[in-house]
């Protein structure tokens, strides 16, 4: 296929970044793999670009013993070593607004201690009282934590926020549970919880794109549309999450959060404003109108995939049920794909055809839109019975961009047509250095913008779709299939969507 590349025309609308104002930043589990890999160093971009103030502070909470000093010297070594930099600008001063409280996340005196130096740095920095408590550690100290925060009252002032990693619970029932819990101590509009992916540039430019081109509203229906396929494919397998990654599976891990917002973005009502509650509104509309899976039919809808030896990029590698800390008789899936129908008006009766998993032929998340095919073909006679549907491929990662699929005729001979690929890639137009999904979100959150997070009744309609799934997996015998590692796909996912005469993308076209 030909690609006919884009240039940026005209100008730029409004490109403001409003800096955040004085804030405070607590993180628990300050020495965790994500602080250390994304968080220090976003906050620390932010810093460079003037979008932290110097009315900050950043107080690391954790249960290691570790001076004030040393803490600096570690998220020193953390930033040189991400920014590729032995001594980043603005390094110095921003290693002077960091501070470490050790203590037992148990015990109500930590919070205390938490609180008495609070007030110090507040004061000292000038912080005001917009205080952000960020939960890095792992789930089941969620509400722990929160608890304290909310009888020590350091929940209490207005501006204070809340942030929550993924997972929010591990079925409908835990996150109803951990919803009331939070919801005890905080308000809905103080809690912030995080999927990284609505941070990334691609995953907003859906809005964008959809939004702000009249020229595909009107087509953006069961009218017009034949089918869409959201994919989210990786090469690598599950790394060092071993222990959280087998009593989680692919299910939980990415379709419940990042393959269904996707899903939302891509599919949900124009929301009236780019407001916060109304962006999430359309959302939550959109997923209460997923169909529910039929459960006496449920391989025809969803299957679960695991994988088995293999061979990447020439490499071997290891069945997932031979990885370190995975059990060996271990039914966790690492695959899967599921056809989802949404009941309203717009898209009665078209297939959303969904895949995710690990240790698959290559890298690539990507949303593609097929149209449905031209009704008639006045080329037959030129032998051009079937003509290639248009598709538009909105690119996630690691391609970041747009394409857009369309017949042309060749130069030459009389009977010569091609498919050629219009093709938007933000590396070309904005150069390779795309913000990290957290700058954002940490940007949005220091400035109350709930935006691109989600909300309680969000997570609860997902877990609604998926929990009687899971719960008819984890009681029945049966198993994922084993899928080879290296591989695209296997018989049953395939089937599910050849059903109806589709075929899956290629993973990387
Ligand atoms: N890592 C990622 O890329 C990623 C992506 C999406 C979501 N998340 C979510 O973000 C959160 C943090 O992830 P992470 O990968 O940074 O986790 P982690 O490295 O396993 O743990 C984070 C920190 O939590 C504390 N901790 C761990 N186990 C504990 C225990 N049994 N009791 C008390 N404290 C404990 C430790 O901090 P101290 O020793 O300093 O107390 C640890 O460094 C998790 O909820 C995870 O699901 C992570």
């Amino acid at each position: 296929m030909r690609k006919v590349g884009l240039s940026l025309t005209g100008q730029d609308i409004k490109c403001i970044e409003i800096p955040a104002g004085p804030c405070g930043f607590v993180v628990f589990g300050a020495s965790g793999d994500l602080v250390r890999r994304k968080l220090l160093v976003s906050l620390f971009r932010l810093f460079q670009q003037d979008l932290i103030s110097e009315k900050f502070f950043l107080l690391g909470a954790g249960r290691k013993e570790l001076s004030n000093e040393q803490f600096r010297k570690d998220t020193e070594q953390i930033i040189c070593e991400k920014t590729k930099e032995t001594s980043p600008l603005g390094l110095e001063q921003f290693l002077s607004l960091l501070y470490y409280i050790d203590g037992d996340y148990r015990e109500a005196s930590f919070y205390d201690n938490i609180k008495a130096e609070i007030g110090k740095l507040s004061q000292k920095h000038h912080a005001n009282d917009n205080i952000i408590f960020y939960l890095s550690v792992p789930p089941f100290l969620y509400p722990e934590i929160v608890e304290h925060l909310g009888s020590s009252k350091l929940s209490c002032q207005p501006k204070t926020k809340l942030v929550v990693e993924k997972p929010f619970g591990k079925d409908l029932e835990s996150a109803l549970d951990l919803n009331e819990k939070i919801n005890k101590c905080f308000n809905e509009s103080q809690v912030y919880r995080i999927d990284h992916y609505l941070g990334k540039e691609t995953v907003q430019n859906i809005l964008m794109f959809r939004f702000a081109n009249s020229i595909f509203e009107p087509i953006w229906n069961r009218n017009f549309i034949d089918h869409i396929q959201v994919t989210a494919a990786e090469s690598d397998g599950i790394e060092h999450r071993a222990a959280y990654y087998d009593q989680s599976g692919a299910l939980r891990d990415m379709f419940q959060n990042h393959m269904l917002q996707m899903l939302a973005l891509a599919a949900m009502e124009p929301p009236i404003s780019f407001e916060a509650n109304s962006v999430r509104d359309e959302i939550v509309k959109l997923l209460k109108s997923i169909r529910p899976f039929k459960i006496e039919e449920l391989d025809n809808y969803i299957v679960r995939g695991q994988y088995g030896e293999g061979i990447i990029n020439g490499e071997k590698i290891v069945s997932y049920k031979s990885e370190h800390s995975v059990s060996p008789g271990s039914r966790t899936e690492t695959y899967i794909a599921a056809k989802i129908f949404i009941d309203n008006w717009r898209w009665k009766d078209v297939p959303f055809y969904m895949r995710t998993g690990k240790r698959l032929s290559g890298k690539d998340t990507e949303i593609a839109i097929t149209f449905k095919k031209s009704p008639h073909s006045m080329f037959a006679s030129m032998g051009f019975n079937e003509i290639p549907s248009n598709v538009l491929v909105l690119q996630i990662q690691p391609k970041e961009g747009i394409l857009l699929d369309f017949q042309a005729k060749r130069p030459g001979a009389r009977k010569c047509m091609s498919t050629l690929s219009m093709n938007f890639n933000y590396a070309d137009l904005f150069g390779t250095e795309m913000p990290e999904a957290y700058q954002r979100l940490l940007l949005d959150c220091m400035l109350g913008d709930q935006t691109l997070f989600t909300r309680q009744d969000s997570i609860e309609t997902a877990w609604s779709i998926l929990t009687p799934v899971l719960t008819i997996w984890e009681n029945s015998d049966s198993k994922p299939v084993i899928y080879p590692a290296g591989s695209e796909s296997f018989l049953q996912a395939d089937k599910l969507i050849e059903s109806e005469g589709h075929k899956w993308r290629k993973i990387g076209d």
